[in-house]
């Protein structure tokens, strides 16, 4: 560090502060398979697991030897990185090759169109951005289809036919306040009044369950729970409603209270009548198939089930969030199969850049697809070739043997789970849960807010003790571990799928020694001297 850059720090200066008083401000210099590098006093290399895995980012390690050699043979050979406007190839081979892994996993009902990106809140904002597209597509439809159905109705009522009085002729007469007997143009006049303030007043609505987390930029930020992330900026995107989705009505009940309908005139043999259509209000239903900032919380089929058709019942899309599940971590490519979730959009991103790349991808179910997107959505990056190349060769090391990275992951997982289990029965007062699936682990820690430790309690209460725990397996274990971002009194483990028995034999001989510390309630020994 030049002496300068010792004095002063413009880049995130507060945030540096923190993770200094957590003992957590560590530099890695060097990386590869689960092992991140520090340098002790004496500038040698000190090893440190980690268990973070860049936030689920390196399904494969970091530095994979296959993809950092792949990378220098493009940068040799003079791949012409920006080419934006012009053909890709590459891009559309990936899509093919995830196409096929969407066939294999999800069935082979329908194709997906693929929209590249650069990271996971931007994948999950192209699909809200093509969702709302979309609806309001549908809308501008609905309203001509009502238009043209008004007119076929003047014309058969100017011939005579009758307009039929039924109770959707009555609830429109009370709305736009129209008098006993009013004939077929009035009601076409009402209904056009009621559908323009109705149309005015429908603002689409995100639904998403509860402890959701989609990113952090302006749309996206709104589609997660975390009110301390989301509420200072609810004035700036569409908003979401947050379902507690485990209780059996709860889905049915969001989705009916936001549906609304218009009015239209329809004719037939016997007369006019007024009917409704659906008003599309609901621009998608967003979730994660292994929720992972609320506490690493696996969805089950059931949940899914209603999930799925109650959205099916309003024709709302689904958007399948597989950015920090996917990637084959839970054990198969979408951790959405085997819950049999088939979403209208999936996107996907951290490990789709193999560790190396910022790649992310939304898939867009082609009967839902609109081609009118891809004038208006475009991004410098997004589908370069360096990054898009990485990732397809990413896909290939994941499906390469028949899946045996996925096999790996479920197996590795299944390891770690055990050891962890373990752990809750010898510590059952001081872990509360294991749960997860795969390689995306939780370990939830009993509330420590009453602990007989002032520091620990007083950590627990200001809702830091998830990172005061990892700052002690860093400092005194070398071991990174951090807590989820919503949910701080679990610790989350997504490690590579090379994790091997030695790491995780000296993963469960630190948390040991934790858990003994958080029994002994030895607060002192928790916290940096
Ligand atoms: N969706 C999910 C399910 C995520 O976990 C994340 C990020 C994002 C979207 C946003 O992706 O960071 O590439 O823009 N999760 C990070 C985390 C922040 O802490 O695990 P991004």
């Amino acid at each position: 560090m030049s002496p300068e850059a010792e004095e002063r720090d413009l880049a995130e200066a507060y945030l540096g502060g923190l993770l200094a008083s957590l003992g957590l401000s560590v530099e890695y210099v060097r990386a590869e398979k689960d092992t991140l590098y520090r340098l002790d006093e004496e500038g040698r290399e000190r090893a440190v697991l980690d268990l973070v895995g860049g936030y689920g980012s390196t399904i494969l390690g970091h530095n994979a030897p296959e993809l950092v050699g792949y990378a220098k043979e493009l940068l040799d050979r003079g791949v012409p990185v920006h080419a934006q406007f012009s053909r890709h190839p590459y891009a559309n081979d990936l899509a093919l090759r995830i196409d096929a892994i969407v066939k294999r996993e999800l069935g082979p009902a329908e194709e997906y169109a693929a929209i590249f990106a650069n990271s996971g809140a931007e994948a999950v904002e192209i699909a809200m951005k093509h969702a709302e597209l979309d609806r309001i597509m549908r809308l501008a439809e609905l309203e001509a289809e009502i238009d043209a159905a008004a007119e076929r109705a003047l014309a058969a009522a100017a011939g005579g036919a009758p307009l039929l009085a039924d109770d959707t002729l009555r609830r429109l007469a009370a709305e736009a306040g129209l008098p006993a007997g009013a004939g077929t143009d009035e009601v076409a006049d009402g209904i056009r009044r009621i559908n323009a303030a109705r149309t005015a007043a429908a603002a689409p609505v995100f639904l998403a369950p509860e402890g959701s987390f989609h990113g952090k930029l302006v749309g996206s930020v709104q589609l997660t729970h975390n009110a301390g992330f989301r509420t200072p900026f609810g004035a700036l995107a569409a908003q979401c409603r947050f379902v507690p989705v485990h209780e059996p009505d709860a889905v049915a009940k969001a989705v009916e209270a936001e549906r609304r309908t218009l009015f239209a005139l329809a004719s037939d043999a016997d007369g006019v009548r007024v009917v409704e259509h659906e008003l599309p209000v609901i621009a998608a239903f967003v979730l994660e198939p292994v929720q992972g900032e609320a506490g690493i919380r696996p969805f089950d089929r059931e949940t899914v089930r209603r999930i799925q058709d109650a959205c099916a019942a309003a024709d709302c899309p689904v958007i399948v969030d597989e950015v920090q599940s996917g990637m084959g971590r839970t054990g198969t490519f979408f951790a959405a199969a085997p819950l049999g979730l088939r979403g209208d959009y999936i996107t996907l991103a951290k490990s789709l850049g193999g560790g190396l790349v910022k790649a992310a991808l939304t898939l867009v179910r082609t009967s839902r697809y609109r081609k009118e997107f891809e004038l208006v959505h475009s991004s410098t990056f997004a589908k370069d070739a360096f990054s898009t190349l990485i990732a397809g060769r990413t896909v290939d090391l994941l499906e390469a043997d028949g899946g045996a990275v996925y096999r790996k992951a479920a197996e590795r997982g299944a390891h770690l789970t055990a050891m962890l289990r373990g752990l809750q029965e010898e510590f059952p007062d001081v872990v509360r849960e294991v749960r997860g699936r795969g390689l995306m682990i939780g370990l939830v820690f009993h509330d420590q807010s009453a602990s007989a430790s002032a520091p620990i309690a007083e950590q627990s209460r200001a809702g830091l003790l998830g990172y005061a725990l990892s700052g002690y397996l860093l400092r005194v274990h070398d071991l990174r571990i951090l807590p989820t971002a919503s949910a701080t009194d679990t610790l989350r483990l997504e490690p590579s799928v090379h994790l091997t028995d030695a790491e995780t034999d000296r993963l469960e001989a630190g948390l040991r020694a934790l858990l003994t510390l958080l029994r002994n309630q030895d607060g002192d020994a928790l916290l940096p001297p």
